[in-house]
C-alpha cells in the first residue's frame, strides 16, 4: 500500500516504502530466510549493504518511520542473552512500522518443558510474517526454516553463524574505508568459540578481503584455511599493516576446560594496546562486536580511543537489520513455491 506524499515523513525519495510483495520490480534475497552468511553471494550482501545505506537515511530523520512493514507481524524470540542485537532488531522493526513483539524465554513456556518446535508451532498458529530468532544450539534457525511459514531470520545460533552482526561489520568498513575487497582485516581473539568470527570470515573472503585470524592456538579452529583466512598466534603479524582490526571476546560460557592460563597472562600476549595498534595503518578502524570485556581483549585506551568504530558499528545494526527485514519481506510464505521447495 503506497502512503499519500502528503502521509509522508519528511523526504522520501531514497528509502524503500513499499514492500517488494507490493512492487513486482524490487529487489529481495534468493532465500526467504537469513539462516548465515554462507549461502549469500556477493551480489545479495552488496544488495543488502546498498539497502542499509537509504534505510541509514531514515534513521537521520526527525520522524524516523516509514510504513514500508505495515500490516507484518515480527517475533523476536531470544533464547540466550542480548543487548544490541535484540534491541536493534525491535528498533528496526518499529521504523519500518511492523506489529512486533519480543517473547522472553525466561517468562515463556520454555520453562515448563515445552520444546522449541512446539513453541514456535504455537506462535506460527497466530500468523507472524518473520520470526527474528537467537538460540544457544548451532542450527536451531535451520531446524525452524524446515518446518515454518514465517521467514527465519538466525540473529545468532550457538557456535555456528551471525550473519546481521557480519552484516553491519561490513557496512561499517565499507562505511570508513570505501570497498571491502583487498583490504587486511586481523580478526584476533576466540575464534573457536565464535559465531560473529565465522560470518564474518564467509562475508569477507567473499567480497575479496584478506583475512588474517589470530589468537592463541587452542582457540584457533580447525580447518580455517579451508575458509581462506591465515592464521597465525602473532598478534603482532596479525596486526601489522592492517585496514581493520577486529577484537573478539573471550567465551567462557561456551567454553569446557581450560584454554587460556589465565585472563592475565591473556591480555599480556593478545590484549589490543595502543602500542599494538600502531603497528597497523595510520587509517585502521578498531572494531568489536560486544560485549566487550575491557583488560581483556581490548585495553580501554584502544576501545574508547581514536581508531575505535565500537558505537558506530551498533548503531548501524539498525539499518542493516531494516534492509534486511525489507528485502525478506518481499517473500509471501503462504504461497511462494520456495515454500513447497524447502528454500
Ligand atoms: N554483538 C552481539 O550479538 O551483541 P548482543 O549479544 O548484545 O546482541
Amino acid at each position: 500500500m503506497s502512503t499519500r506524499a502528503a502521509d509522508r515523513p519528511e523526504s522520501a525519495e531514497r528509502a524503500p516504502e513499499r514492500t517488494p510483495n507490493q512492487d513486482p520490480a524490487a529487489p529481495r534475497l534468493k532465500s526467504r530466510h537469513l539462516l548465515g552468511i554462507a549461502g549469500l553471494d556477493a551480489e545479495e550482501i552488496t544488495l543488502i549493504l546498498d539497502t542499509a545505506e537509504a534505510m541509514k537515511e531514515i534513521g537521520g530523520r526527525a520522524i524516523k518511520k516509514v510504513p514500508t512493514l505495515r500490516g507484518r507481524t515480527v517475533v523476536n524470540l531470544f533464547f540466550e542473552p542480548s543487548t544490541r542485537t535484540r534491541t536493534s532488531f525491535e528498533i528496526a522493526e518499529k521504523r519500518l512500522s511492523a506489529d512486533t513483539l519480543s517473547i522472553a524465554t525466561a517468562t515463556s513456556s520454555v520453562t515448563k518443558g515445552e520444546t522449541l518446535v512446539d513453541t514456535v508451532r504455537n506462535l506460527e498458529a497466530m500468523s507472524p510474517d518473520m520470526i527474528v530468532m537467537r538460540h544457544a544450539s548451532s542450527g536451531a534457525p535451520e531446524l525452524l526454516a524446515r518446518i515454518c511459514r514465517s521467514a527465519i531470520i538466525n540473529a545468532g545460533d550457538g557456535m555456528h553463524e551471525h550473519p546481521t552482526q557480519a552484516l553491519l561489520d561490513a557496512f561499517t568498513i565499507r562505511a570508513h574505508k570505501g570497498r571491502l575487497a583487498g583490504l587486511k582485516v586481523a580478526i584476533v581473539g576466540d575464534l573457536l568459540h565464535s559465531r560473529v568470527f565465522r560470518s564474518n570470515v564467509i562475508l569477507l573472503k567473499t567480497m575479496g578481503a584478506d583475512v588474517w585470524a589470530c589468537g592463541p592456538a587452542t582457540l584457533i579452529p580447525p580447518g580455517l584455511e579451508r575458509l581462506g583466512a591465515r592464521s597465525t598466534t602473532s598478534v603482532d603479524e596479525a596486526v601489522e599493516g592492517a585496514d581493520v582490526v577486529m577484537l573478539l571476546r573471550i567465551q567462557h560460557e561456551r567454553m569446557q576446560g581450560h584454554y587460556i592460563p589465565s585472563l592475565r597472562e591473556y591480555f599480556a600476549l593478545f590484549g589490543m594496546t595502543p602500542e599494538r595498534v600502531r603497528r597497523a595503518r595510520e587509517d585502521v578502524i578498531v572494531m568489536h562486536p560486544g560485549p566487550m570485556n575491557r583488560g581483556v581483549e581490548i585495553d580501554s585506551a584502544v576501545a574508547d580511543g581514536p581508531f575505535s568504530v565500537i558505537l558506530e558499528q551498533v548503531s548501524n545494526g539498525v539499518a542493516v537489520r531494516m534492509a534486511v527485514l525489507y528485502l525478506l519481506s518481499g517473500w509471501d510464505g503462504r504461497n511462494d513455491e520456495a515454500l513447497v521447495e524447502g528454500r
